[in-house]
């Protein structure tokens, strides 16, 4: 029986499972950029970051993080737990790239310490724009007491990945963070963490080894995913 498409976002596929609180995610071939301005598919990419995911996800819940995540499938699925996204992107950033460089002009590479924690509205007719907690004060997305603890989270997650990844020669210059609310009300980490959501660079240098190689033209993007993999140790 053909499984139940429940949503397809521009890199993933939600189909409905034999469980009424758990989904099946696969994990598309398709590369967007600028809000599918730019938009691609690559050969292996779907199966290359859902070893990311499942890497990075593990390393999460060995340091107690709660994230929707329940089983790995086949290569380009897994199982996770049922969740309402929460929509804000929660990016949290170590060093000046980006969205942030364009926007304040800020110089690539500069060091931002603390890390700093932005909301992002999800929504694409609107270009995703960046929020302050004034704006989400008249949204219905999350009350205050659940901003500050997606942003504690979502500190705490950097955190964790940025030492890992330190211990490697691999920088986390920043990344994008969802949360979504279980069906018993709980706020888990959900989507993906992969090189797509994350930018990476060799340490030391701003060799960009993440989806900023699609976005900016710099090459090869599975290569350079696969390169990040074996700098980890990470079999595909
Ligand atoms: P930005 O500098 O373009 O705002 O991106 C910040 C981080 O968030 C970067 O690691 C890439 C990630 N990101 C996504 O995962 N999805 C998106 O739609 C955007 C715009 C950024
Ligand atoms: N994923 C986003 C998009 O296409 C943008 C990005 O990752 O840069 O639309």
């Amino acid at each position: 029986m053909e499984a139940i498409l429940l949503y397809e976002g521009k890199a993933k596929k939600i189909f409905e499972s034999d469980k009424q609180d758990e989904v099946i995610i696969n994990f598309k071939d398709d590369a967007t950029a600028f809000n599918a301005q730019k938009k691609d598919t690559f050969s292996e990419k779907g199966r290359v970051n859902l070893a990311f995911s499942r890497y990075f996800f593990d390393l999460l819940h060995e340091n107690g993080i709660k994230t929707h995540v329940i089983s790995f499938i086949d290569e380009s699925s897994m199982r996770a737990k049922k969740v309402d996204i929460i929509p804000l992107e929660v990016v949290v950033r170590n060093f000046a790239a980006g969205s942030l460089c364009r926007r304040l002009g800020f110089e690539k590479g500069m060091a931002l310490t603390p890390p700093l924690c932005e909301f992002y509205l999800k929504d694409d007719d609107l270009n995703d724009p960046i929020l302050c907690r004034e704006h989400i004060r008249y949204m219905n997305t999350a009350t205050e007491e659940e901003l500050a603890y997606m942003e504690q989270q979502a500190l705490r997650i950097n955190e964790i990945i940025y030492s890992f990844m330190d211990s490697k020669g691999i920088t986390l210059v920043d990344h994008k963070l969802e949360f979504g609310k279980t069906l018993d009300g709980e706020i888990i980490l959900a989507d993906e963490i992969s090189p797509d959501t994350c930018r990476f660079w060799v340490k030391g240098t701003m060799e960009s080894l993440d989806k900023d190689v699609y976005r900016e033209d710099k090459g090869d993007l599975v290569g350079s995913y696969k390169k990040l993999a074996d700098i980890l140790g990470l079999e595909l």
